[in-house]
């Protein structure tokens, strides 16, 4: 299975057992993972990790994603999107880890792609997610882009994204998708 999820300099492909050297590289960068889960950096720990997802991508229970350049193919990061409810229908998205090697707007275009995987593609009526504090130019990004707070405790704050937002962003955002 594969999704066609691409926008002007990046695209979104399915993750593979290939790819945990690459999960282990980005996600064991100190200047990367201040606000993300610790996670095992062996590789091997990773491959079984992908093993066990791959049958929850099979349910359709998640989707997990390595963002690649449309130029070159190479890999500059991940997003995934996990955690699906109904009433509201909604969708968790996380683990967005870009590298050196992003292109300019690859966070904006990474974004889009997940409110159109998960609107669009999976029927979803709302996203939720949650961002560390302290991680302050993701909650702007968040913020800038529409998402809507709605709770806090210790650790973390927890936005909603709605699909009418998602709506609206089509058009003006369209220029990062094509
Ligand atoms: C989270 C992460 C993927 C975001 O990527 P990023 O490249 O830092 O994102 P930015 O906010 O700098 O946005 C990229 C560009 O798009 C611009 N941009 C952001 N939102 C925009 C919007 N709504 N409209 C137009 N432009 C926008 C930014 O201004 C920036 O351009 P600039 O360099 O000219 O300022 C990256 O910071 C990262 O990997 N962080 C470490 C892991 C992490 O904390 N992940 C999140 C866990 S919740």
């Amino acid at each position: 299975m594969q999704f066609d999820l691409t926008a002007k300099t990046i695209y979104l492909r399915l993750l593979t057992e290939d790819d945990a050297e690459f999960v282990c590289q980005l996600r064991g960068d100190d200047k990367l993972n201040t606000f993300i889960s610790k996670t095992d950096v062996d590789i091997e720990v990773q491959r079984q990790w992908i093993k066990n997802y791959k049958s929850r991508e099979q349910n359709k229970k998640e989707y997990y994603f390595i963002i690649c350049r449309v130029d070159d193919n190479r890999p500059v990061g991940t997003v995934r999107l996990y955690d699906f409810k109904e009433e509201p229908k909604s969708f968790c998205w996380g683990s967005w880890i870009l590298n050196n090697n992003k292109t300019k707007y690859a966070a904006v275009e990474s974004a889009l792609l997940v409110y159109e995987m998960g609107f669009d593609k999976l029927g979803f009526d709302q996203s939720h997610f949650d961002v560390m504090k302290g991680n302050q130019s993701v909650h702007d990004f968040h913020l800038r882009m529409g998402a809507q707070q709605v709770s806090e405790d210790e650790q973390n704050i927890y936005y909603v994204f709605p699909k009418q937002r998602y709506e609206i962003n089509k058009e003006k955002y369209a220029k990062f998708l094509n």
